[in-house]
């Protein structure tokens, strides 16, 4: 079927839902205009009988609560309990992303936040199918709220972290949340040697509260009068899983076990020659107005202490995200990380760093961001490089990288 071109919907004032979506044009049929009048049910039975006195108009009917908004503007479409109306019923193909609310994995990572912009700006604004309708004109901010709150409703499995809990992602320190993504970080000295990093990291989420993360690090280093080397540095293998969340107090806490595998060539300084263990609790906390922080805190311990010292790490990044046309835009979050670490040996410093950075989303349905910012030594400056760090993010839960632009 052909995809519509424009989508328009109004309450009017008998209580009558109205959709109308414009097709291109096709064939001898020409440009087609279809009229889908959604009869609510029996709350507007009820709100306008049929007798003489005046109909009721749109400000005055019951939409109070989610439920009410969701069964007379949003049921035609995603059916009883989000669930979807038969294809049937719906009168087009619905497209591979159409949502079911009542399915926990794939609702729950979804923002609120983000339900009320494709709401309001309809799927074309969030670079979703355009069958899904603005509500921009027919229904309040408020209103929105609270039929996005609703969909909250569907998913009765309290034990699936919710989306509002997964955080901007910081150049260093590790979130909490599990993730279903793929990161490309680079960093390149600013001072010092010149060496240049990058590092691929896929995460796939598997189960209710747990991730899966293989980490490719790929490093070049300038070994004197232009000659660079380059090559594969230790693979890191990680699991996450998370161990309480609470989306009332906006807190989320997880544990992660990875081990590094001696991949890279210790001669040439790509590996550390020896195969560590680490392990790390990661904390996120969301705070009033879109601000947050987050703390990652573990150890490293290498199988062979000859070769690499054990060693702790501290991390925590304190932000805040802006978004764009009142709320329902492009996300910045600008953030800033504090960095420490030290190796377990007697007469060892601990190392500061401090990384202000900004991320922000690039595509519409915003499921691609990318994140700038500048790694800097506070002490022990020598041998310890400024660096500039960017990593791309590309969340494949929400869709491909070339969608939703
Ligand atoms: C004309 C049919 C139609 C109506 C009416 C409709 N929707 Fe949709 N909605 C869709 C389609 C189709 C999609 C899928 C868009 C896509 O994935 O490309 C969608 C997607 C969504 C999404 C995005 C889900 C996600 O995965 O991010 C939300 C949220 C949503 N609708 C909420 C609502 C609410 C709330 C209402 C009522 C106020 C409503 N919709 C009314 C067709 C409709």
């Amino acid at each position: 079927m052909a995809t519509a071109r424009a989508v328009s919907v109004e309450i009017d004032s008998r209580a009558r839902y109205h959709l109308t979506i414009t097709l291109p044009a096709s064939g001898r049929a020409g440009r087609l205009l279809f009229l889908v009048a959604l009869w609510p049910p029996s709350i507007f039975l009820a709100q306008a009988p049929q007798t003489t006195a005046p109909a009721p108009s749109a400000s005055e009917l019951k939409l109070d609560t989610g439920k009410q908004i969701y069964e007379a503007a949003c049921i035609g479409c995603h059916g009883p309990g989000g669930r979807g109306q038969p294809q049937t019923t719906l009168g087009f193909e619905p497209p591979a992303t159409f949502p079911d609310f009542s399915d926990c994995p794939t609702s729950t990572p979804e923002r609120t936040f983000d339900w009320r912009a494709t709401i309001h700006e309809g799927g074309r604004g969030r670079g979703f199918s355009e069958i899904m309708p603005s509500f921009a004109e027919a229904l309040t901010v408020e209103q929105i709220d609270k039929v996005a709150k609703y969909l909250r409703t569907l998913c009765s499995e309290p034990d699936w972290p919710l989306g509002e809990l997964n955080l901007p992602r910081p150049l260093i320190t590790e979130k909490a949340f599990p993730e279903t993504e793929t990161i490309l970080t680079m960093a390149a000295n600013a001072n010092g040697a010149d060496a240049l990093s990058s590092n691929l990291t896929y995460e796939q989420r598997f189960g209710v509260k747990n991730h899966f993360e293989l980490s490719v690090p790929v490093n070049f280093s300038e070994q004197g009068a232009g000659t660079w080397i380059g090559g594969i540095g230790d693979m890191v293998l990680g699991v996450k899983r998370v161990l309480a969340h609470s989306s009332r107090t906006g807190s989320i806490f997880s544990v992660q076990g990875e081990v590094s595998a001696p991949t890279g060539n210790r001669e040439k300084g790509l590996g550390s020659g020896v195969t560590t263990f680490e392990t790390f609790g990661a904390f996120g906390q969301i705070l009033p107005h879109f601000s947050f922080f987050q703390i990652q805190a573990g150890v490293e311990l290498p199988t062979d202490t000859d070769k690499a010292p054990k060693a702790v790490f501290w991390r925590t990044a304190l932000g805040r995200t802006f978004t764009q046309h009142q709320n329902f835009g492009r996300s910045w979050s600008p953030m800033v990380e504090i960095l420490a670490d030290r190796d377990l040996e007697t007469g060892a410093d601990t190392n500061w760093d401090i990384v202000p950075e900004m991320q922000v989303t690039l595509n519409k349905r915003q499921h691609i961001r990318v994140n700038i910012g500048i790694r800097t030594p506070i002490n022990n400056t020598a041998g310890r490089s400024t660096q500039v760090m960017v990593y791309a993010l590309w969340d494949r839960f929400d869709g491909g990288l070339r969608e939703g632009w």
